[in-house]
């Protein structure tokens, strides 16, 4: 669909341009992955490397959030406000988006203003930031959030946590299609199913609602069962008009010290992956998700000859954090975006 974008946004500065090229499809690689653990059970794994999409809107940021950027644009808002963390992937992309398709952002933080490389980014992009404190921001699921502060800012578009919600899930989807026509260059003509990170399960209910059924969708819960990602799954997938079958998608814990937290186990994995893989991981999704993998590789989960897509979804801008915090961890250390 080709909308021209409405008249206010960006139009100060002469900018206009068509959604289709705001947002170009981008072009993914589907990348073998050789690791000792998996040629050991043969097992066979390529890696979807979300994480090269896009500079900014990296990893699964670009699906989740194209749908929400054609919605707000297309209903002529002219800000967009989220909620996240002080090391959040989400708002990082959506400050990026912001500012590259010429939308004011405004970021609801959780806890008290701290300086975070995540944070002097999304300073540098123009967001517009409010600290919640703690309390403040449990509130979010609370039924006058979202009213009052969209009564403070009229007319915003309110992009739900994570970019998530069925807009942001729909986003994901048509990653199935493109991935058919990637197959051949790792040697395949089919997979036996996806593996990824799970945080709010929308990226994961997506690929569900893309597969129809054809292949089953892995997730490696990066967060506690108590967040009960299955029953946001479910709802999405319901809302989509597509009911969970059995079999569509299974989730399997990776949460390991906590969501958001690692420790040294899980940083030596990710150490050792990176150095004989040549893909750069980061500790809250993308290296607890190949762990666990690894771990029911282990424990026979799949049978040898199974081809699996590891879903990288990005998340590296989160790295930078690791790296100040990493040095002097012992036992278990936090993230939490
Ligand atoms: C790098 C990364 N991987 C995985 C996820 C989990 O995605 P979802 O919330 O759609 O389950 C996130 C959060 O959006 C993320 O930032």
């Amino acid at each position: 669909m080709f909308l021209t974008i409405v008249p206010g946004i960006g139009a100060a500065t002469g900018f206009k341009a068509t959604l289709a090229e705001m947002l170009p499809l981008p072009k993914l690689l589907l990348q073998p992955l050789a690791l000792d653990w998996l040629a050991r059970t043969d097992v066979r794994v390529a890696v979807l490397r979300l994480d090269l999409t896009d500079s900014e809107l990296s990893g699964n940021k670009w699906c989740k959030l194209s749908g929400h950027l054609r919605r707000a644009i297309g209903t002529g808002c002219q800000q967009l406000i989220s909620v996240g963390g002080p090391h959040s992937n989400h708002l990082h992309a959506l400050a990026a988006a912001g500012k590259r398709f010429g939308l004011q952002t405004i970021g609801l933080l959780r806890g008290h203003a701290q300086e975070t490389p995540t944070v002097r980014d999304l300073l540098k992009n123009g967001m517009q930031l409010h600290w919640l404190g703690y309390a403040g921001y449990r509130d979010r699921y609370q039924p006058g959030f979202w009213p009052s502060w969209l009564q403070r800012y009229p007319g915003s578009y309110p992009v739900p946590e994570g970019g998530g919600g069925l807009t942001g899930a729909m986003g994901c989807a048509p990653l199935v299609k493109h991935l058919a026509s990637l197959l051949s260059g790792v040697g395949w003509h089919d997979y036996d199913g996806w593996w990824l990170a799970a945080g709010t399960g929308s990226t994961l209910a997506g690929l569900v609602i893309g597969e129809r059924g054809c292949h089953p969708v892995f997730g490696a819960l990066a967060g506690p069962a108590s967040h009960r990602i299955d029953q946001q799954v479910d709802r999405l997938l319901a809302e989509a008009g597509q009911p969970a079958n059995p079999g569509s998608y299974q989730l399997y814990d990776a949460c390991r010290a906590g969501f958001g937290r690692f420790d040294d186990p899980l940083l030596q994995f990710m150490t050792q992956t990176e150095q004989a893989s040549g893909i750069p991981l980061e500790p809250v999704y993308t290296a607890k998700a190949l762990l666990a993998l690894r771990h029911q590789v282990e424990h026979g989960r799949f049978a040898p000859g199974s081809r699996l897509v590891f879903v990288h979804t990005g998340g590296l801008q989160g790295r930078r954090t690791l790296q100040c915090v990493a040095g002097g961890i012992a036992g278990s250390s936090s993230l939490h975006p």
